[in-house]
């Protein structure tokens, strides 16, 4: 298995991947499948983001197969600039519990790390998500709010926990 940043090719793989995770699981992200960004617009911004340290998105891959994705992000604002927020972390169900999830996330922190004045690593998750969470908890993610509410699917709502990394340990 092969985890690396994606790039224009593989931006067609990368957007049907973020659309399957989306439908698949409603309550643990913030997008719906329709707003999914164009496949030209994807194509530009992996395109960009070869050079960029304000956006990666990673890719895992068996053989030719992208079967997991994690997204990094962080505003170019003076004032903003030291934190970035990790989205989208998915693994295809068929390849879950053997590891995967746990190698592209911590393949997603070490990449930021490496960022020019990164202090802290965000992230969102449902309070339900407790697998995800096991894992970011797993990985020195600690708790910093909970966001009543946040996320509305139908008529069930969703609290989302704000966890974080200090990349800067004083
Ligand atoms: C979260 C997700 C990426 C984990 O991927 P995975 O390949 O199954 O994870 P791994 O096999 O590497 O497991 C890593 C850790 O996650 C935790 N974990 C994963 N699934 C779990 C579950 N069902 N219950 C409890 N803990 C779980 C454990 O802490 C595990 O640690 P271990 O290595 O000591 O067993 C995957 O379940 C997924 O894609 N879920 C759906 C989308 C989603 O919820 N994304 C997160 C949005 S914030």
């Amino acid at each position: 298995m092969l985890v690396r940043p994606l790039g224009p090719d593989d931006a067609a793989a990368f957007r049907a991947l973020r659309i399957r995770s989306l439908r698949e699981h409603p309550e643990a992200f913030g997008r719906t499948p329709e707003e999914v960004d164009s496949l030209d617009v994807w194509t530009e911004r992996l395109r960009i983001d070869v050079n960029s340290d304000l956006d990666f998105t990673l890719g895992a891959f068996e053989g030719d197969t992208l079967v997991g994705i994690a997204g990094c992000h962080r505003d170019r604002g003076a004032k903003q600039r030291h934190i970035a927020h990790i989205w989208g972390v998915y693994v295809v169900p068929e390849r879950r519990g053997t590891g995967l999830g746990r190698k592209i996330f911590v393949a997603a922190v070490e990449r930021a790390r490496a960022w020019p004045d990164l202090e802290q690593l965000w992230l969102d998750v449902t309070t339900v998500n407790k697998g995800a969470r096991a894992l970011y908890a797993s990985c020195g993610f600690t708790r910093i709010a909970i966001k009543p509410r946040v996320l509305k699917v139908g008529d069930s709502y969703y609290d989302e926990e704000l966890m974080a990394l200090n990349l800067k340990p004083s």
